[in-house]
């Protein structure tokens, strides 16, 4: 406890710079500013993913394949959450979030498999911009971000593999009919789980 108000001492008569990026507002913790423009802009980002993923939840259902649009449906449903677990650390960090215009999906799918592959390349690049949040709040020692972004990284390692596996699954069984009925049958099955993370 010494040492932590010795620090705030140096840091307000500007004698040392012990929080770099990580500073204090009396006993409040400010956030680096880029660090929370990222953090903003992923809120977009995820509410974004939502709106790609219920996208294609409508191709599936417009093409009669209810258990992958039912599938894609909760899948955008989870990217809400994702949304909503950083707009929450935002405003516990005391910061108002700011909510932008979603782009438009804009996308076109050539058949059935197009959605999946579409899916983990979205995931990869969602992870791109996990990783440039986690390094930058490091570069800025803000620990507090870094920690809170554990549970994404872990999640993006996550929906990279299911997606892959989903393209998998449908390359076994997705050209014969009956093998495409059982993994609709399967993939309709899917409960929802809520995040585990709690802020
Ligand atoms: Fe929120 Fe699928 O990344």
């Amino acid at each position: 406890m010494f040492l932590y108000i010795t620090n705030i001492y140096k840091y307000y008569t500007k004698k040392s710079e012990p929080f770099q990026g990580y500073k204090m507002k009396g006993w409040f913790f400010i956030m680096n500013e880029k660090v929370k423009d990222l953090l903003q802009q992923q809120v977009n980002k995820e509410l974004y993913s939502a709106y790609l993923y219920l996208d294609m939840s409508n191709f599936y259902t417009s093409s009669s394949l209810d258990g992958f649009a039912h599938w894609f449906k909760l899948q955008a449903q989870e990217e809400f959450d994702h949304a909503m677990l950083i707009s929450q650390y935002l405003q516990n960090s005391d910061i108002d979030v700011v909510l932008d215009a979603i782009d438009a999906p804009n996308a076109s799918y050539d058949d059935f498999k197009k959605p999946l592959t579409m899916a983990l390349d979205h995931e990869k690049y969602v992870t791109s911009l996990i990783n440039d949040i986690y390094s930058e709040a490091l570069a800025n020692k803000d620990y507090r971000t870094g920690q809170f972004l554990d549970w994404f990284i872990a999640e993006q390692a996550e929906e990279e593999a299911t997606a892959q596996d989903l393209i998998a699954r449908f390359e076994l069984f997705g050209d014969d009919s009956k093998g495409l009925y059982m993994l609709d049958k399967e993939l309709g099955a899917r409960v929802y789980e809520t995040p585990s993370l709690e802020l």
